[in-house]
């Protein structure tokens, strides 16, 4: 797979492990090799993303040193320090920046993924492959990964070839790892129906009966920290699914329940965007979209994103039952938010439940 990933992704070619730059990378062995680092130094990349946050506050809880990578941003990352976290700088697309931010550091938990503007393969591929090939180079001691849930039956799709082969190019690579696959994180939900729903506003539907078993990020950054202190989870691939696999339509009436109100739904047909799929894929300047249109084929699968939990539960010794549901997690969110709008005596269109 490595030949076809290589010809694939036009990266760096590697065989049989991690490529590297011999003398230079045994001199960074040699120094980290020198110095004893604590268990509990964590480094985390993707600090300020939608799980890195909750891994982070997490760790910070639960007694870690945490360093975070950060770049410079429009919405600066003082949150993390006023957390407790230290950050440094270092940029995923700029590998001659990683090396600095592993000194010192037992752990990488790598929560990083390319945002919308940004191309994939420049940070989940390559720039994961420099992070990966400099963690073995340090000796780091620990590696949390996060996939996706049967990503290499999906190679059509570009995120999902990546992940496969970075799980590849990591479980070769000789660093202790950890592999989480993921279903899909509840908090997007917020943002693409719970709101839009109570603000009266368009929301997307898909024709599809694709299911995800989403969850909630706070339970997966829970479940991510408790495998570091099992010894077994090293050179694991576990899967995290939440209790249930939801449609979107189910989604969104689910959401239409708690606001109290009716969603204006706009369904895109699946063949429609299967056809804007490939007239992107085939023009340069629409290639990035048509990468991340090509989850399209997903849709068309009706598959669903979910895996059996038993045996993630027992491996890491925590209970099932204290992981967040959907409905909880929505009811929690609509009851919170109803309150606020309450005391500041706002108004809907549809119906008087602010007031
Ligand atoms: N979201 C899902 O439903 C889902 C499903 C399956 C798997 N996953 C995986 O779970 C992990 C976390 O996803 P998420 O949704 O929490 O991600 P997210 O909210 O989109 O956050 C992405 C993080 O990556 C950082 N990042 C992006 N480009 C970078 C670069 N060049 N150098 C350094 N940092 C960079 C971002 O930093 P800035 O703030 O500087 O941009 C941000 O902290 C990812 O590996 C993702 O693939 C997610």
């Amino acid at each position: 797979m490595g030949q076809y990933l290589f010809r694939v992704l036009g990266s760096q070619r590697y065989a049989g492990g991690v490529k590297h730059s011999r003398g230079r990378h045994q001199c960074l062995r040699a120094v980290a090799q020198g110095t004893q680092v604590p268990k509990t130094s964590i480094l985390v990349v993707g600090g300020t993303g939608t799980l890195g946050r909750q891994i982070v506050r997490r760790a910070l809880d639960e007694g870690y040193e945490v360093r975070c990578i950060v770049r410079p941003r429009q919405n600066p990352a003082d949150f993390l320090r006023d957390w407790g976290a230290s950050t440094v700088q270092a940029d995923l697309g700029d590998p001659t920046s990683l090396p600095a931010a592993l000194v010192g550091i037992h752990t990488v938990i790598d929560c990083a993924t390319a945002r919308p503007e940004e191309p994939t393969t420049k940070v989940d591929w390559v720039g994961k492959k420099a992070l990966i090939q400099c963690a073995q180079a340090m000796g780091i001691q620990r590696y949390l990964f996060f996939s996706i849930h049967n990503c290499e039956q999906h190679k059509t799709v570009p995120l999902m070839r990546i992940k496969a082969c970075t799980e590849e190019f990591l479980q070769q690579s000789g660093v202790p790892y950890t592999i989480f696959r993921l279903c899909g994180f509840m908090q997007a939900i917020i943002g693409n129906y719970a709101v839009p729903i109570l603000e009266e506003r368009q929301v997307w539907g898909t024709t599809d009966q694709t299911r995800t078993a989403y969850m909630d990020s706070q339970d997966v950054a829970k479940l991510a920290l408790a495998s570091l202190r099992v010894e077994g989870t090293v050179g694991k691939r576990i899967p995290l699914a939440g209790p249930q696999a939801w449609t979107v339509s189910e989604v969104i009436k689910e959401c239409e329940k708690l606001a109290g109100a009716n969603a204006k739904v706009t369904e895109v047909p699946v063949w429609l965007l299967k056809a804007a799929h490939g007239f992107l894929r085939f023009n340069q300047w629409g290639r990035d979209a048509a990468d991340r249109l090509a989850f399209v084929d997903i849709l068309a699968s009706n598959e669903t994103f979910s895996a059996d939990m038993a045996e993630t539960y027992k491996l890491l010794g925590l209970d099932p039952s204290s992981t967040t549901t959907l409905q909880a997690y929505l009811q929690e969110y609509y009851s919170s938010i109803l309150k606020k709008l309450k005391q500041v005596g706002a108004s809907s269109k549809q119906t008087d439940f602010y007031v």
